[in-house]
């Protein structure tokens, strides 16, 4: 799919970087907080009949979703189109094409013409962006029952400087972000979500929040 988004999202996640992850998936299967999430949303019993990945790259999370029946159709909405190729031909080889739809493009500026999904996903993703706001109070808005995202744990900030300095020497505007962890859980509670699980890893921290009946009275 062509897309038309920051050429630095394009430098940083390139077709080289989605070859990789393939080989990767392909060779081991889910590793790190992809692999977390999986468990987690096993462990706790977390189906969703829709699931909408926001910054999914490959898709492997979904693939493995939808392999094990904890899903039954997907939606990817990504910045960098260089994962289309290999996510395209992963799907083919499991024969996924026809239960995912794979979006380019802003998901803060898309949100609105996505649909509302059961479970929504962000995965190393708000790391990635400047307005964590916008982007978490727009996955939200998507989330009919439950969101899980991760993030990167605070004592990783000085190894984000040092990315950061790589970037801005290479002339790239993408940085990388430790968001407060505590404003981002703020706002998602403000939305009616709770937290019904905090897993943390050394680096990353998953935080699975489940949407609670609204104690606002409908007016
Ligand atoms: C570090 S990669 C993570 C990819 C995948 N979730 C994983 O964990 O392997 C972050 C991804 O988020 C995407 N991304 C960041 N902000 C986004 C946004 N606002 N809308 C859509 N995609 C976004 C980037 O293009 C990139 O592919």
């Amino acid at each position: 799919m062509e897309c038309r988004c920051p050429s630095d999202y394009e430098e940083v996640f390139s077709e080289r970087a989605a070859r990789a992850t393939a080989a990767r998936f392909r060779r081991r299967g889910l590793t790190g907080t992809s692999r977390t999430i999986v468990a987690q949303l096993t462990e706790l019993g977390v189906r969703g009949s829709s699931v909408l990945e926001i910054g999914g790259g490959l898709g492997e999370i979904q693939v493995v979703l939808l392999e094990r029946g904890l899903a039954d159709f997907a939606t990817n909405v990504d910045l960098a189109a260089n994962w289309e190729r290999e996510a395209s031909a992963l799907l083919d080889q499991r024969g996924l094409q026809d239960r995912v739809t794979r979006v380019c493009g802003d998901f803060v500026q898309l949100a609105p013409t996505l649909p509302r999904s059961d479970l929504v996903i962000l995965n190393r993703v708000v790391c990635c962006y400047p307005d964590w706001r916008a982007l978490l109070s727009h996955a939200s808005s998507r989330a009919a029952t439950h969101l899980v995202f991760t993030f990167p744990r605070p004592w990783l900030r000085p190894i984000l400087w040092i990315e950061n300095l790589f970037h801005r020497v290479r002339g790239r505007r993408f940085r990388a972000f430790i968001h407060p962890a505590p404003e981002m859980m703020a706002l998602l509670e403000n939305a009616d979500f709770r937290p019904i699980a905090d897993h943390r890893s050394s680096a990353w921290r998953t935080m699975v929040v489940a949407r609670q009946p609204s104690v606002h009275p409908v007016t």
